[in-house]
């Protein structure tokens, strides 16, 4: 069979039985069979990085394998997991089940940071950024990929999240300017070196309540870190302990900013004014007008800081 016959007969095969996440707009029934295609033919990529891409052909082995990953699929194992790879503001990741899978949602918070370090890069060298919650190093890394000034250091409390994003530097050959390091939020950089001395904290907590992550679709919850997700009882639990915790870290007028969920906006934007720490708080919504990213900018010094 010539392969666009095999692709269209996948596609009717697969009408209907594939079922797909609101928060993976990119996966759709071409860009499933296009990147599942390519990862069996032995150069795994991202759904998103099969556009416009000509399939290249398949031997019977590899049909076969085609036809093994196409059922993991549909017995709900994610495409990422499939392929190892998940694009993230344009840029192709190594991913597994050792962090949470980048949402393209998160491009929100990831752009925004970006769009900062560069403004940022215009008044000095080298700009210091912590990304907290690394999970696979997606945001820090991405940063750092996109604007040559920036020097990250990621952090996270999962040692198997950092495992993956230690695995994504040298993926992405960027250790002369990205560290990882294992500990509970800012642990790991609790020290003179870090101390008022970065320039842009960027972070994407846990942040659905506990009782929602234990009604989470399956697809997730069998395959995806539950602490990815657990934020306490009411979600917020660390990103209250951010917006308290990141002064000590930051330079004066340094920024710090994160992802929130939705429905979370407006009281975290509250917590941030109550604060007194931040001189200025603002905020990004989704297509849908959800507040998803807030940035606060340091106000002082931090030895007129309390804890
Ligand atoms: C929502 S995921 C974000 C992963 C990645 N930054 C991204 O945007 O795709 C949250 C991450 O926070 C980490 N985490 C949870 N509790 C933490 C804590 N107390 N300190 C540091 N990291 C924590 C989890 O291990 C997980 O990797």
């Amino acid at each position: 069979m010539h392969q666009n016959e095999h692709f269209d007969s996948l596609k009717q095969r697969l009408h209907n039985k594939i079922s797909f996440l609101d928060d993976k707009p990119e996966e759709t029934l071409d860009s499933t069979i296009k990147s599942l295609w390519f990862t069996a033919f032995g150069t795994p990529i991202s759904c998103e990085a099969t556009d416009s891409i000509d399939l290249p052909e398949l031997s019977d082995y590899q049909k076969d394998i085609l036809n093994q990953l196409i059922e993991k699929r549909l017995n709900n194992t994610p495409l990422a997991h499939l392929t190892g790879r998940q694009r993230f503001m344009g840029i192709d990741f190594i991913c597994d089940k050792r962090a949470l899978i980048p949402r393209k949602e998160t491009e929100i918070l990831g752009w925004r940071a970006l769009k900062l370090s560069i403004e940022l890069a215009k008044l000095k060298q080298r700009i210091n950024i912590i990304d907290v919650c690394c999970g696979g190093g997606n945001l820090g890394l991405s940063i750092a990929f996109h604007n040559l000034n920036a020097k990250v250091y990621s952090t996270d409390i999962s040692n198997e999240a950092v495992d993956l994003t230690i695995e994504n530097i040298s993926y992405l050959k960027l250790h002369q300017r990205v560290c990882a390091g294992q500990g509970d939020l800012f642990s790991s950089v609790d020290h003179n070196q870090f101390h008022e001395n970065t320039d842009i904290i960027v972070c994407n907590p846990p942040y659905i309540s506990g009782a929602k992550v234990k009604n989470m679709n399956p697809e997730i919850s069998e395959n995806e870190p539950v602490l990815a997700f657990d934020g306490g009882m009411f979600g917020t639990k660390i990103i209250q302990r951010l917006i308290v915790d990141a002064p000590i870290f930051l330079q004066k007028k340094g920024w710090l900013i994160f992802e929130v969920g939705v429905g979370q906006g407006e009281f975290i934007i509250q917590l941030c004014q109550k604060s007194k720490r931040y001189d200025s708080v603002e905020y990004l919504k989704d297509h849908s007008g959800n507040i998803r990213v807030i940035l606060v900018r340091n106000k002082q010094f931090n030895m007129l800081v309390t804890r």
